[in-house]
């Protein structure tokens, strides 16, 4: 499963988003790369844990930018994140349960996810916040 390295064609407009889009692609490679290399249930859970925090406060900060500038599409956005934290959660709760045994099929949808919301969803709010001043 190759995770695509953040590139411009990523880019929503937004300094700090780009950044957090950039940490995001890369945690999940290194949860990957850790998985495959069965680098050990420590290193892959602190690596998980990475990814669940940094998962947390870049959607915090993406949301907190969207209410401020009152984006009409904020429920609906905020929607999206909740169904990757509950697949997040599913996968943890696998990691937990079954260590050793991570369900690929999950660290392959998150990344999908990840890349499609970036490219089709997130990149709809760059003209609106760029508008309101946030670049
Ligand atoms: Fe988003």
């Amino acid at each position: 499963m190759a995770v695509p390295i953040w590139n411009e064609s990523f880019s929503v407009k937004v300094k700090r988003c780009d950044e957090d889009h950039k940490k995001l692609l890369d945690i999940i490679q290194r949860l990957h790369d850790s998985v495959i290399a069965r680098h050990g249930e420590i290193d892959t859970k602190a690596i998980l844990a990475e990814l669940v925090d940094y998962t947390e406060t870049h959607f915090k900060t993406e949301e907190g930018m969207l209410e401020q500038t009152k984006f009409p599409g904020l429920e609906r956005h905020c929607q999206q994140h909740e169904t990757f934290k509950a697949k997040l959660e599913e996968l943890k709760q696998s990691m937990e349960y079954a260590p050793g045994d991570t369900p690929m099929a999950i660290l392959q949808y998150l990344k999908n996810w990840l890349v499609r919301h970036i490219k089709m969803v997130d990149c709809q709010y760059s003209a609106h916040l760029n508008a309101n001043g946030i670049h």
